[in-house]
């Protein structure tokens, strides 16, 4: 059986996004149909249509979501139609050296779903990040749907999916932010301000939120940062040491992903301080730097991929602390929309004015 459903395609470079019937198979092995509930729109989705990420048009965008399992495929055990999900941006293989080092996003043999959603035409998709969700059913690999608490509100948890939990995990799993640790985050958009609320959960007690932005800097003080600096009026390695006695920041996270705001980090780092880089640079982008100012300082200087999360592990205890109120991702939902409102939603990006507008199903 295949199901005719409404969804976001991206047909060409550049050219508006619009909405069509596809065709989404039964799963097969190892496959599970998720009724998408609500899908985040990313920056990444808007890489995709300006093809920045690959050329694989058509592309079925949408990959920050939660939706419930419809169906599985033969051998799948670990979830079952029925089950509130979260999407993971693919299955990985639990047996390789990155794997078993606890490192999922480094598997040397990740897959998605085998089958191929398809237009009217017959035409295969390219689902964004191996998810697709901008649509009202889709298709992945069983190992991309992560069960979580059946009563959450999707369009909030969803963003686990994507950018938030890069940021909570840019903060928690790679910085290591402890209690009583002192942060600064640079660049405070979705990724940034999620930082900030990871920031806030491992007990940092001060977190210090840098963008050029004093609506984001806003933002970024009700998700918990206790100090905010506009670095297009203050020079921001200044004001982040002079917030912590001179010293620099135990953890600086770097979420613009350009070189200028990276020397920003390294520098208003404590010696013995760790840089997190979670900010996307695109290729042609270079780092210099004097190498004895790399020598001169101790510390760790990393990266987070994905936050270096465990979806098994993080999207129900981040789902969790939701619920509880200790972590809030309503605020990180701008807008909520409709499917055919997605181009919207990236003309919107632009202006700066949306964390996340979130396409609910
Ligand atoms: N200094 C400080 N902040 C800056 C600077 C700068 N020079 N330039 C931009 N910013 C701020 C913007 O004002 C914005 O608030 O950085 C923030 C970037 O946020 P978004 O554009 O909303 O992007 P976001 O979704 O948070 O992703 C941030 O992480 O996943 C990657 O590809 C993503 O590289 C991107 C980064
Ligand atoms: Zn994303
Ligand atoms: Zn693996």
């Amino acid at each position: 059986m295949t199901h005719q459903v409404r969804a976001v395609v991206a047909r060409a470079k550049g050219a508006p996004v619009t909405v069509e019937t596809i065709t989404v198979p039964d799963p097969g092995p190892g496959e599970a149909l998720v009724k998408v509930e609500a899908c985040g729109v990313c920056h990444t989705d808007l890489h995709y249509r300006e093809g920045g990420i690959g050329d694989e048009f058509p592309y079925l965008l949408g990959h920050e979501a939660a939706g419930t399992v419809e169906a599985v495929g033969e051998g799948v055990t670990d979830v079952a139609p029925g089950d509130f999900v979260i999407l993971n941006w693919r299955a990985v293989c639990g047996q390789c050296r990155a794997c078993k080092r606890g490192r999922p996003w480094y598997c040397f043999d990740t897959h998605n779903a085998r089958q191929k959603m398809t237009l009217e035409d017959g035409t295969e998709l390219s689902p964004a990040l191996g998810i697709g969700a901008f649509a009202e059913k889709t298709l992945v690999a069983a190992g991309q749907c992560t069960k979580v608490a059946p009563d959450a509100s999707a369009a909030a948890v969803g963003l686990l999916g994507c950018g938030v939990m890069a940021g909570i995990g840019a903060a928690i799993n790679t910085g290591g932010v402890g209690r009583g640790d002192s942060v600064a985050v640079i660049g405070c958009g979705g990724v940034g301000d999620a930082a900030v609320a990871g920031s806030r959960l491992a007990g940092a007690a001060r977190i210090i939120a840098v963008d050029i932005d004093d609506r984001k800097l806003a933002t970024a003080q009700r998700l918990g940062a206790t100090h905010t600096v506009n670095s297009r009026e203050t020079d921001p390695v200044e004001a982040i040491r002079e917030l912590t006695g001179g010293f620099g920041a135990d953890v600086v996270i770097e979420a613009v992903g350009r070189p200028e705001t990276y020397r920003q980090a390294f520098y208003a780092r404590d010696l013995a301080g760790t840089v997190v880089l979670v900010g996307v640079p695109t290729p042609e982008m270079r780092l210099e730097l004097p190498l004895l100012d790399v020598f001169g300082r101790g510390g760790s200087l990393k990266s987070s991929w994905y936050g270096d999360c465990l979806p098994s592990r993080d999207f129900p205890m981040l789902v969790d602390l939701y619920q509880q109120g200790r972590l809030d991702l309503d605020a990180f939902v701008t807008e909520t929309i409709a499917l055919d409102q997605v181009e919207h939603a990236f003309d919107r990006m632009h202006h700066g004015d949306v964390l996340r507008s979130v396409v609910i199903l």
